[in-house]
């Protein structure tokens, strides 16, 4: 499909996002959160969609992965062992003169940008937010929220082998919130302090993760590919041996072509056996696997090496919305330069499906057109709507993606058929009530 803009413009984003109900400020009535975002009613599809979409890929279509969903609260000593305690921290300096505090990686000269005041010397930020378990405060114990879902998948490695009976190389996936108390939170969804992740903790045999490290690289970023993300506005980059985290042996990130710039997506890192052995040693329980492939006599007991892609949810969504974004010339239009805002966004993602359409509010068309909506919601995400002209429901439809219309007009009271209306062509075809499921069906699933 011919697209006109080059990639999307951040400021038609946030004004398409509050119009049509996207994403909204967190607290907005009272002056809104800075850096929080609520997911209206066609954002929450969106992600709903995109979170889908992932586990499908990586968990259900896969034999080598499984699904969990740890709590985020966990054991304060799972963030001491992880060397979250200790690592996870960014460098922050402090201006002696307006008191903003800054990353020194972000800064570009001595002085404060913000007043150009003098900065004090650097210290160590942790990000893990703590907060408090139990009723009283000064007696409750210290937890931190977590700062990845990753944990809860390694704590839970031998519960997982030991009832699922899984073989290695096998995965455990796991989508879910994560909070960071970021320095310089910002870019609309892409840093926030409260974000969700979609991660994979695939563990295998010493020796063979630098291969797979390479198969989940490809595997990942074909992913974001076959959802429609524009392959030039995609690029791969390894890591430089002092950006890799405290646990990483090797990393590439995925990275976007944003608006503002390249900027990471998903990371998929090499974490050796980190983490299991760091949980060993601290728990004194045994994470080691035992491989009954491996000859006696040799180690048939050791604890596996781990390939984590580790992508945001929100940054996922925020790139595939950004990419489908497109205005085109209007052929509905007499005037030459009028557009048709569109989101090509990949059927699968699109927050609604169809939308069902009475030609006009007329009372003969409407118990047909109910009955058609009636039909369709049964089986896709479906929206109706009445209200204003047909060609204007189009561009409604069109500017939040809906990749089909079903029009019922007074023809369809004679001869029970509707027409569908495709919304990358704009071709229509008329098609029996009686097919009209089976036939979306069918588009759904090859018409990408
Ligand atoms: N378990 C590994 C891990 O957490 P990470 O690179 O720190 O690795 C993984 O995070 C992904 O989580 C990133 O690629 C990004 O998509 C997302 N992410 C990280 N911090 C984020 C933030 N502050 N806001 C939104 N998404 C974030």
């Amino acid at each position: 499909m011919p697209r006109y803009l080059p990639y999307a413009d951040m400021d038609k984003i946030l004004s398409l996002s509050k119009r049509r109900g996207f994403v909204f400020q967190s607290s907005e009535i009272y002056g809104g959160l800075a850096s929080t975002w609520d997911y209206g009613p066609l954002g929450v599809e969106l992600k709903r969609n995109v979170k889908e979409a992932w586990w499908r890929s990586v968990i259900l279509e896969r034999d080598d992965m499984v699904g969990l969903d740890a709590a985020i609260l966990m054991d304060p000593k799972v963030w001491v062992a992880s060397g979250h305690v200790e690592n996870f921290s960014d460098p922050l300096v402090q201006c002696r003169s307006c008191n903003m505090r800054f990353r020194t990686d972000d800064l570009t000269s001595e002085a404060c940008p913000s007043c150009g005041g003098e900065l004090a010397d650097p210290r160590q930020f942790n990000l893990m937010f703590k907060t408090f378990m139990g009723p009283v405060e000064d007696t409750a114990s210290e937890i931190w929220m977590r700062p990845e879902t990753a944990q809860g998948i390694f704590v839970n490695f031998p519960n997982v082998v030991n009832s699922t009976r899984k073989k290695l190389p096998f995965g455990i996936g796991q989508i879910g919130k994560a909070f960071r108390n970021e320095i310089t939170p910002g870019n609309f969804t892409f840093r926030t302090r409260e974000f969700e992740q979609m991660e994979i903790e695939f563990f295998v045999k010493p020796g063979t993760d630098e291969e797979w490290l390479q198969t989940w690289v490809q595997e990942r970023f074909d992913w974001y590919v076959a959802h429609g993300i524009r392959r030039e506005n995609l690029r791969l980059r390894k890591h430089e041996s002092n950006e890799l985290a405290h646990y990483a042996k090797d990393c590439y990130d995925i990275e976007y072509r944003f608006p503002w710039g390249w900027a990471e997506l998903e990371g998929i890192a090499s974490r050796t056996d980190f983490d299991l052995r760091q949980h060993q040693e601290a728990s004194g329980q045994d994470m080691t696997y035992f491989d009954d492939s491996v000859e006696e006599g040799q180690d048939q007991r050791y604890l596996p090496y781990v390939i984590e892609p580790s992508g945001g949810v929100d940054r996922a969504v925020l790139a595939f919305w950004l990419d489908s974004y497109d205005e085109e010339p209007d052929p509905a239009s007499k005037s030459s330069d009028a557009v048709r805002v569109v989101l090509h966004l990949h059927r699968e993602l699109a927050p609604v499906t169809v939308a069902a359409l009475p030609l006009s509010r007329n009372e003969k068309l409407t118990p047909t057109a109910r009955e058609v909506y009636a039909k369709l919601r049964k089986h896709f995400n479906t929206q109706y709507d009445d209200a204003q002209s047909i060609g204007r429901r189009y561009r409604r439809q069109d500017e939040i993606g809906t990749p089909y219309c079903v029009t019922i007009d007074f023809d369809t009271l004679e001869d029970h058929q509707v027409t569908i209306r495709d919304r990358d062509t704009m071709s229509q075809s008329r098609i029996p009530i009686t097919d009209l499921v089976d036939v979306l069906k069918d588009k759904l699933e090859h018409g990408w």
